[in-house]
């Protein structure tokens, strides 16, 4: 198969990570014989330091002339503290997400097993987590209308949702559940907001299509709780776009590391992966960052293109890597691995299944 992929790996560690993804999927090409290109261009602080915009025109029209985007990460602590900024790398993400339609932030949450004992969580409440997230992305409170009074005392963010968007994402999420263990839990705050209300009512309709698949709901608070005391307990969840964001991370507890999470951002016609995980400035250039959140990204994104066997042998030599602790300093505090010989341990060890068996 030919891809064309652009690269944006963005602030922070972003760079470092994804070159462990492109380093992964340059040997799923050579062990299964397909063909990436890879394009890289430029996004957040950093394209806003070369061109003033997050987003600059030339990195949106590679993205949409491109099969994928892989993405690294965003942000710098120096317009954290800058809430006058007028330009922030963050609307760069934001902007790229609304421009490529990407509507659906599919957020998988699983447990290495021989991770059991990295996490701050017993074993007894982690063994066998496996829940998907599917967290709303082009609308919302990130989206709504934004106002400031002009003496500075007086802001607001709108919250809006259409049928239309809900409905979309749900489908989705209602599909994927009918493929795994059949259950949707819906995570809003409906005793509160209207918009929650509306989610619903658009949701238990279309729960009619899917018969086999048994609808529950969970308000968020609850949600972020039981997350936590029980994820057993879950499969798939469908929320909101800032209710996503948070029980994501959340959700990244309980495998032991942020540094484990990938996710796939799909719309009609494009898709990018990335980590949750930001750009972790502190780690920038020290060769610390886990590299694995980003090499799951690229198997999300094989998997979006039916590459399964590709998939499963980079999610196979992940594992071989964490059996052999070669993990970076997040798993394991005396780690001597650093993100550049995570990835290549992963890298050189991604097998074509029919080989491995003949071997
Ligand atoms: C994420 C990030 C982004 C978000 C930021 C960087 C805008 O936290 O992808 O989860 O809030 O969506
Ligand atoms: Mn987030």
């Amino acid at each position: 198969m030919n891809l064309k992929i652009a690269l944006l790996s963005g602030d922070g560690v972003g760079p470092e990570v994804t070159a462990q993804a492109v380093k992964c999927l340059q040997a799923v090409e050579e062990t299964f014989g397909h063909q990436f290109t890879f394009t890289s261009a430029s996004v957040g602080a950093i394209a806003i330091e070369e061109t003033g915009d997050p987003l600059p025109e030339a990195t949106l029209d590679l993205c949409k002339a491109s099969d994928a985007v892989l993405f690294g990460a965003i942000g710098d602590p120096k317009y954290d503290n800058q809430p006058d900024a007028k330009v922030r790398p963050e609307q760069g993400l934001l902007r790229l997400r609304k421009e490529l339609g990407l509507f659906s932030n599919i957020r998988p949450v699983q447990v290495f097993p021989s991770l059991l004992d990295q996490s701050p969580l017993r074993k007894s409440i982690i063994k066998g987590t496996d829940f998907v997230i599917y967290r709303e992305l082009t609308g919302g409170i990130y989206f709504g209308e934004k106002t400031l009074s002009e003496d500075g005392t007086r802001a607001s963010d709108l919250c809006v949702y259409t049928e239309k968007e809900i409905s979309r994402i749900a489908h989705l999420a209602f599909k994927a559940a009918k493929g795994r263990k059949k259950k949707l839990t819906l995570v809003d705050k409906a005793n509160v907001l209207e918009s929650s209300r509306l989610w619903r009512r658009v949701v238990s309709k279309i729960a009619e299509s899917y018969p086999e698949v048994k609808l529950d709901f969970l308000f968020a608070d609850n949600a972020a709780m039981q997350i936590i005391l029980n994820p057993r307990q879950f499969d798939v969840i469908l929320t909101d776009n800032l209710f996503g964001d948070i029980l994501s991370d959340e959700g990244s507890v309980i495998g032991g590391s942020i540094g484990l999470l990938p996710s796939a951002s799909v719309g009609e016609q494009h898709a990018l992966f990335e980590p949750i995980h930001g750009s972790y400035p502190q780690a920038k250039g020290k060769n610390m960052a886990n590299p694995v959140a980003s090499i799951l990204s690229a198997a999300m994104l094989l998997d979006h293109f039916g590459l399964t066997e590709e998939a499963q042998a980079v999610v196979a030599a992940i594992n071989k890597s964490m059996k052999k602790g070669i993990v970076t300093e997040d798993l394991d505090a005396q780690s001597k691995y650093g993100t550049d010989e995570v990835g290549e341990f992963v890298a050189s060890n991604i097998v074509d299944s029919d080989d491995y068996q003949s071997m």
